[in-house]
């Protein structure tokens, strides 16, 4: 049984705006934005797409890449911290959209940006269980990362869902539970309370408590691969992804990593090795955190596939460690294996196209959006299917009566 993912898709809205725009309007250096937080661009959502249909666009492409019928589906989750109800998980929505019948489990996870993650170790667990009767599971991260208008935050937006299909015939990825390394503790670094919009952060602190996990969890990493293995961190892994609030987080939590590996070197020799396995081992990891910003639950899975479309083929036989962080706090950094499925994965990898089609938006329409999301009326679902494509096939309609409505 070759437990695993068998197949993944990404979902990003169809709307953007430049961090070069929202600079000049803040009256702030673009240098700040592009140099010291590392971003290009960050995506917008517009009025017909929420939470749901972002994951029920990702789900119907990973389902159909995969050639995955409805009924082969056992297990539903979606992880998410921007959830549309204190009750309703967002998983039933999108198990109506999608039309996944009544003999599945289906529920929510939250754990902030860990959530994604909690998601696939519990659909691993269950893929390895008896209980998953010959199917497939279902996970789905999906949020909308919204913060407060001119605070520190606010260029750290961004919006995207990943879906991964896990089943006991999986090519593309294996995991090695065994190895994992965990980190929690019970801090208040980024929190919601109910009731709020947009989280309430303490900035700074949320970046040192997300690099003391990243350095509790090296260091128990690194134990396991050499107890296993005899191999060096370092050795081990050919790919480091991190969870990517904002893109230049990467070289903080790369730095933070090698610094931790007590390689007994000089500074100047220290500098040189980081510099040399950021470039080949984090770079092309990047792009998803560049261009479309923070996606919450599924930002390493968007850095994975940031990577699956860089190398390619190329990846096959890889091990990529993957760090991933969501405050409160809760971390668990694994190496992921990646195996020959890349080879038909590639051929539907579409984050490229998807980034290439999207419209960009300046800044009056953004704080318009922005403010639209809190509107009371409902839209037609002819105006919402104007929107309709290879991508976009579920739309938000507004609420009435308290209900959610789709199309
Ligand atoms: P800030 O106030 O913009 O910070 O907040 P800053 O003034 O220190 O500037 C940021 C960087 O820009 C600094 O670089 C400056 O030097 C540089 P650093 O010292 O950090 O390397 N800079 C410039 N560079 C070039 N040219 C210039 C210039 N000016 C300044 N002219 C902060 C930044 C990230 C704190 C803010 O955006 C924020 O609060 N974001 C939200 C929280 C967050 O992202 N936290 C990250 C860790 S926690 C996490 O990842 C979990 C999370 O995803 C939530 C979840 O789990 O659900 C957030």
């Amino acid at each position: 049984m070759k437990v695993g993912v068998s197949n993944l898709a990404i979902y990003i809205p169809p709307l953007y705006l430049s961090h070069d725009d929202l600079a000049d309007f803040r009256s702030v250096p673009r240098d700040k934005f592009r140099l010291g937080l590392g971003n290009n661009n960050m995506a917008i959502v517009p009025p017909w797409e929420d939470t749901v249909t972002m994951a029920a666009n990702a789900a119907d492409m990973a389902l159909e890449d995969g050639g995955i019928e409805k009924d082969d589906i056992g297990l539903l989750i979606v992880s998410t911290e921007t959830g549309v109800d204190q009750s309703k998980p967002v998983a039933s929505y999108v198990q109506g959209l999608l039309g996944i019948g009544p003999r599945t489990r289906v529920y929510e996870i939250k754990h902030a940006c860990y959530g994604g993650t909690a998601g696939i170790m519990s659909a691993i667990d269950w893929a390895k269980s008896n209980h998953h009767g010959g199917k497939k599971a279902l996970v789905i991260t999906t949020d909308i990362a919204r913060y407060g208008l001119n605070t520190p935050g606010e260029p750290t937006q961004g919006a995207g869902s990943v879906a991964l299909i896990v089943s006991g015939q999986a090519e593309l990825i294996h995991f090695s539970p065994s190895l994992n390394a965990f980190y929690s503790e019970d801090v208040l670094d980024f929190w919601r309370p109910n009731g709020y919009s947009v989280p309430i952060v303490d900035g700074k602190y949320s970046i040192e408590c997300y690099l003391k996990a990243l350095e509790f969890c090296t260091g128990d990493l690194r134990r396991n691969i050499a107890q296993e293995t005899g191999k060096s961190l370092l050795s081990y892994i050919d790919y480091f992804i991190y969870h990517l609030p904002f893109a230049k987080m990467a070289n903080k939590a790369h730095h933070r990593l090698i610094s931790s590996l007590d390689l007994r070197v000089s500074e100047k020799e220290l500098e040189r090795i980081f510099e040399e396995s950021f470039q080949k081992k984090v770079v092309p990891t990047l792009r998803g955190a560049k261009e479309v910003g923070n996606i919450y639950t599924g930002s390493v899975y968007m850095g994975l596939i940031s990577l699956m479309e860089e190398a390619g083929r190329d990846l096959e036989g890889k091990s990529v460690g993957v760090f991933s962080y969501g405050s409160g706090c809760g971390a668990e950094y694994f190496p992921a294996y990646i195996g020959e499925g890349i080879r038909k994965q590639v051929k539907y990898l579409n984050f490229a196209e998807q980034l290439k089609r999207r419209r960009k938006i300046d800044f009056q329409e953004y704080t318009g959006l922005y403010s639209q999301s809190k509107r009371k009326e409902t839209l037609n679902p002819d105006d919402a299917l104007r929107n309709k494509n290879e991508f976009s096939r579920h739309f938000f309609l507004g609420i009435k009566d308290h209900k959610r409505m789709y199309v």
